[in-house]
């Protein structure tokens, strides 16, 4: 039976990343893959991620299933991490489900979204993330785009989304990015998120965010404002969320599922078609990098480490885009500006595919086809090849 399959094209992002690991260029840069990279090159582990760890394992007594929502610090420091202690109140009007990875809160909340409304169609942005569509999709969701990025202006489409999005109705869901756009790094104002949610008011749509960069863009609280003013003025609002980035905690899976109800009903019945679909699909949440996560939410001194360490990389990532942008102006007859004023790890540099292709095979260095680049991944050994090579095609 087997013999029917023929291999499938490579992953477009993970195919790229092989590629580079395969190629024997010494002088290869990878731009491709969404992870956090210090001046060594390496993706650390948070100082609080490793004395937390280091405890668990010290305690550790069992490896007995947690229970099948995951673990209570878990879930209750990830509530008031997005929203805020503020609108988190007593915790009763926003229930959980602990999963693997932001995917796994994407592919619950979609489970919840399809069993609410089977006819829903998703609006996604154009361009998104190349993994939401099968993803989702993978519940039998259909989609639809929107405008959201106009790489003449290199900024928001703002008007061509609030068109697009007039298309939307009562039991449609719009997916929206929390911050740090992928791939664009093109978020959205405050003001804008304020005309999505009239919309959203008037038209009753549900609205999806998926938060997987929380604290990568301006902070851990300025991150999410647009979701909070979203989740106040709707009442409604289901939220999946990574640690994998903030808390440096990619290879250990640990994401959430977060649904804000109207009310304590609506969020305790939303939470079960979350358990029961994650039963279906993998029964029970990966424990560690929840328990090491709820660890650092809930110690103070673990909490405050963290938070310090983050805004560190923050801050650097802010301090990499501006050296990029002013690189590339200064090298080239373009204006790369609007590096400077996007958020989170990626921008699209305006190249061809054609031209990022070239790079790829002349200089090593890796981007995906839509010229998408990791502006994580920079340092200053690697900071000037990067922008003569780009310089070099343009
Ligand atoms: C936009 C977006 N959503 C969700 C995720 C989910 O990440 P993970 O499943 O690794 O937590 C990512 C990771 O790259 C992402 O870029």
């Amino acid at each position: 039976m087997l013999e029917q399959l023929s291999v499938l094209p490579p992953d477009p992002i993970l195919g790229l990343a092989a590629a580079c690991r395969a190629d024997p260029n010494p002088d290869k840069i990878d731009l491709t893959v969404g992870v956090y990279m210090d001046e060594d090159g390496i993706c650390p582990v948070f100082e609080a991620v490793k004395k937390a760890q280091a405890a668990l394992v010290a305690e550790e007594v069992t490896k007995a299933y947690l229970p099948a929502a995951g673990d209570e610090a878990y879930l209750t420091g990830m509530k008031s991490l997005v929203f805020g202690d503020d609108l988190a109140g007593d915790g009763s009007r926003i229930t959980a489900v602990q999963t693997p990875g932001g995917c796994g809160a994407l592919r619950i909340a979609s489970e919840v979204l399809a069993a609410a409304s089977p006819d829903a169609t998703v609006w996604v942005s154009n361009p998104t993330w190349p993994v939401h569509i099968p993803l989702m999709g993978s519940v039998g969701l259909k989609f639809a785009t929107y405008s959201y990025y106009d790489p003449a202006s290199h900024g928001v489409a703002f008007s061509g989304m609030v068109d697009d999005l007039k298309g939307a109705k009562a039991g449609d869901v719009v997916l929206l990015h929390g911050c740090c756009h992928n791939p664009s790094g093109a978020d959205l104002t405050l003001e804008q998120w304020s005309v999505i949610a009239d919309m959203a008011i008037a038209q009753g749509f549900t609205v999806l965010v998926d938060l997987a960069y929380q604290g990568m863009g301006q902070g851990l609280a300025e991150d999410v404002a647009g979701l909070r003013l979203l989740a106040s003025r709707l009442g409604e609002l289901i939220v999946a969320a990574s640690c994998s980035k903030n808390l440096g905690l990619y290879r250990e899976r640990t994401g959430v599922a977060l649904f804000y109800g109207k009310d304590t009903q609506i969020a305790a019945a939303t939470q079960s078609h979350g358990l029961g679909a994650a039963r279906r699909v993998y029964s029970m949440p990966p424990a560690h990098g929840a328990l090491v996560a709820g660890r650092v939410l809930s110690t103070p001194e673990l909490r405050a480490s963290w938070e310090a360490e983050l805004s560190q990389i923050c801050r650097r990532m802010i301090l990499l885009r501006t050296q990029l942008s002013d690189k590339l102006s200064a090298k080239t007859d373009r204006d790369f500006s609007f590096i400077a004023k996007e958020n989170g790890m990626f921008s699209f540099l305006g190249l061809s595919v054609e031209q990022a292709q070239g790079l790829r095979k002349d200089r090593g260095l890796y981007m995906l086809d839509s010229s998408r680049v990791n502006v994580a991944a920079l340092n200053d050994r690697n900071m000037d090849i990067v922008v003569d090579a780009v310089a070099s095609v343009l």
